[in-house]
């Protein structure tokens, strides 16, 4: 008599045995790289340095030679992006000085070729988030707000976190972060009355008693609603 194997699969389940080693070999795949994307530092993380291609320094050219924002990111007043400068920006300078610098190499060879440097991009909102900067720059809301002392910096990096809760923080009170509309881009700002030795308590009492002047005059509220910025 012949003994019955006591269990006998199938034969539908080999297709199904294919379809759990699929699964195996896919998965960790997918799991993965949906971890590593939740980590890179393209998503929000605050001390997102890139290295650019030209080691273009803020501090010397905004701190030292005074240059305002607006002669490179010229569209901050009239648009929702802020313009990047073409090189044109920097020859307008730099085909008189520095014309032998190994450091500005990038910049003489995009001008010669018209290939744009390829500058990283530091700050980077989810593509289903709508941010508008004239909204704020128009608003009396300083650069130094969401960018930190990019004056003084001599490689741009993401100061503050720029996740929803930090926007609705201010939306919720811009008061003291609002200032005359003429030094939005003057990012070391202080109110009259107050210096960067006055402590911190007062520094803010001096901003928030100017801010609601300013929120009247300007006549500022900004929305929370989610439409505002999901669109
Ligand atoms: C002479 C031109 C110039 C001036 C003036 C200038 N910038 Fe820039 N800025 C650049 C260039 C070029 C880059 C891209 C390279 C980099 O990130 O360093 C940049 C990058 C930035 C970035 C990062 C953009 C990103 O990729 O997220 C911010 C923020 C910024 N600038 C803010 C400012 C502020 C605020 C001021 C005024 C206080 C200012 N810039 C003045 C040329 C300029
Ligand atoms: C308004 C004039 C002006 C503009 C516009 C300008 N620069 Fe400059 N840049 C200067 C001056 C002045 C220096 C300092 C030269 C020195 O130290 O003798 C300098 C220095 C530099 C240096 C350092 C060079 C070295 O060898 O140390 C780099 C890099 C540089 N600039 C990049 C840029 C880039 C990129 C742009 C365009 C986004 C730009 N600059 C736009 C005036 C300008
Ligand atoms: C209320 C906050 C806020 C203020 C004020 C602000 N920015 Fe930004 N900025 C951002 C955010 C958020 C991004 C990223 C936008 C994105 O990814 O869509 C950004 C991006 C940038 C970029 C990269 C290009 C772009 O538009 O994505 C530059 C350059 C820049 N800002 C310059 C400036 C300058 C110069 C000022 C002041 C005149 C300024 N910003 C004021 C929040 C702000
Ligand atoms: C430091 C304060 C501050 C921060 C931070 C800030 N906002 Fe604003 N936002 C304002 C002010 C002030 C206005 C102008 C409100 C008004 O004109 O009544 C505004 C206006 C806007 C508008 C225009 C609304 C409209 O109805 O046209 C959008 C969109 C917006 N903010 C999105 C954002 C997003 C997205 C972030 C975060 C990435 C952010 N804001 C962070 C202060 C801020
Ligand atoms: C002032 C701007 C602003 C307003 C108003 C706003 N959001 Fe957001 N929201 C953001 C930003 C910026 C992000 C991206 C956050 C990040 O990547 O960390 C975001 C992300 C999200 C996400 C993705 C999940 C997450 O937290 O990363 C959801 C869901 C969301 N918002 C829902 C809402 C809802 C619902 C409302 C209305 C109650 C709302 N938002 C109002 C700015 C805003």
């Amino acid at each position: 008599m012949e003994l019955k194997p006591l269990f006998v699969f199938p034969k539908w389940s080999n297709r199904l045995t294919f379809g759990i080693l699929v699964f195996l070999t896919v998965f960790p795949l997918y799991a993965g790289t949906l971890v590593a994307y939740a980590l890179s530092p393209t998503t929000l993380i605050v001390g997102y340095q890139p290295v650019q291609p030209v080691p273009y320094s803020h501090a010397l050219h905004v701190g030292q030679l005074g240059i305002d924002c607006r002669y490179c990111h010229n569209t901050v007043e009239k648009a929702g992006f802020a313009a990047i400068p073409p090189t044109e920006t920097c020859l307008n300078c730099h085909k008189s000085i520095r014309t032998n610098s190994e450091l500005l190499k990038p910049v003489f060879e995009s001008y010669r070729t018209g290939l744009p440097i390829p500058w990283v991009k530091v700050h980077d909102l989810p593509d289903y988030v709508y941010f508008n900067h004239s909204a704020h720059v128009n608003a009396g809301v300083s650069c130094v707000e969401c960018h930190g002392q990019i004056n003084h910096e001599d490689q741009v990096y993401q100061a503050k976190a720029l996740n929803m809760a930090w926007c609705l923080q201010c939306h919720r009170d811009p008061t003291e972060r609002i200032r005359p509309k003429d030094q939005v881009t003057n990012l070391d700002w202080l109110p009259e009355g107050v210096s960067h030795s006055s402590s911190a308590s007062e520094i803010s009492a001096a901003k928030r008693k100017l801010g609601e002047q300013l929120k009247q005059q300007y006549h500022i509220n900004p929305n929370v609603d989610c439409v505002t910025c999901h669109r």
